[in-house]
């Protein structure tokens, strides 16, 4: 078999660990060459391949970012996109691709299953808001940085007495904000999930540095905004592909939280140091076993499916439920964040 593969989307942790997988899998123990797009979907409209062999995947186990390259690309949104990617994928004769990535990668691939494409999708996203499976590969990495970094804004946030605000991702849920927020023990954590009211904030600050302390963290997610009919003013800055920008509401918040409280207020946004360097063991064990899981599927000839970690299973899931859809924050962790505060 003659099996592409590409990587699309913002880079995360782990990528090389699942790319290493379908190789070693792939080329080793079935036989199949492998035929990797450089640059996400945007090589296979061009037709930019480079095949891989055991060669390519020494050593890259423990490196962050994607040696195939990655790009925010969708040929379905581009003219005539989706007929170029069935006509790079007739002209280097590839039976199954394999595509790893986000809503938007995942989202393409089932447009071009839908054009007859047999496709096998791997979820990775630091932001874990990938529907239909329990974790997506890169989100432990950022949560292990976003937490180091709480850690260290701890120390500072005490010895000066300050209000610190650590603005994570997370533009559509807020998986790192909530995960890191309760791991880095934040006094107030917010979420796309559950739009603010800065006047609860004002107050619970006030309290808690009168009562008992001199200072507080507060971790946002960059898609965190406040509740319709609150007292915050706030319109979500997008950019040119309707990208929340970052550090808006970080910044915004500070404003507000230092206007209203006179406390010395300060912000970081993490940024995308949440997504480099090296993965966690966890990252790459997920990469890993969602990258044999998907060689194996695609051997046994099923398609159009999504490998999908399930409780301690790695399952496959039709990637035509997963395309549009957001796996929000639960509830009760939501709950586990605020009552910790
Ligand atoms: O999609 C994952 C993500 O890391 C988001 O959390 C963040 O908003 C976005 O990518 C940043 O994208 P870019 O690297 O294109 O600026």
């Amino acid at each position: 078999m003659r099996v592409g593969l590409l990587t699309g989307g913002g880079d995360v942790p782990g990528l090389n660990a699942a790319i290493r997988a379908v190789v070693k899998r792939g080329e080793g123990q079935y036989g199949h060459s492998i035929i990797g797009f450089r640059n996400g979907w945007k090589g296979v409209v061009d037709g930019d391949v480079r095949p891989l062999g055991r060669g390519d995947i020494r050593n890259v186990l423990s490196q962050g970012g994607t040696l195939l390259g990655t790009a925010r690309f969708h040929p379905h949104r581009n003219d005539g996109g989706l007929d170029a990617v069935v006509q790079t994928l007739e002209a280097e004769r590839i039976d199954a691709l394999i595509c790893i990535g986000g809503d938007g990668t995942l989202h393409a691939a089932s447009k071009v299953a839908e054009a007859g494409v047999p496709v096998v999708g791997i979820p990775k996203t630091i932001d874990n808001d990938v529907w239909g499976t329990d974790a997506s590969i890169g989100f432990d990495t950022a949560v292990t940085i976003a937490t180091e970094a709480i850690d260290r804004i701890h120390t500072t946030a005490e010895s000066h007495n300050r209000v610190m605000i650590v603005e994570v991702m997370g533009r559509h849920a807020g998986w790192i904000a909530v995960t890191s927020g309760i791991a880095g023990g934040a006094e107030i954590v917010l979420a796309p999930e559950e739009p603010f009211d800065i006047e609860r904030i004002e107050k619970f600050l006030r309290h808690r540095h009168r009562a008992h302390a001199s200072f507080s963290i507060i971790v946002v997610a960059e898609g965190a905004i406040p509740a319709p009919g609150t007292a915050m003013e706030y319109e979500t800055e997008v950019g040119q592909f309707g990208e929340i920008v970052a550090g808006a509401i970080g910044e915004r918040l500070k404003a507000e939280i230092a206007q209203r409280t006179g406390f010395d207020t300060r912000v970081t946004v993490l940024g995308h140091v949440q997504r480099g360097g090296i993965p966690t063991a966890q990252d790459r064990i997920l990469g890993s076993r969602f990258g044999m899981a998907a060689i194996d599927a695609v051997t046994a000839g099923r398609t159009n499916v999504m490998t999908a970690l399930r409780g301690e299973e790695v399952e496959l899931v039709p990637i035509a439920d997963v395309a549009g859809k957001v796996k929000h924050v639960p509830g009760d962790l939501l709950q586990v964040a605020s009552a910790l505060a």
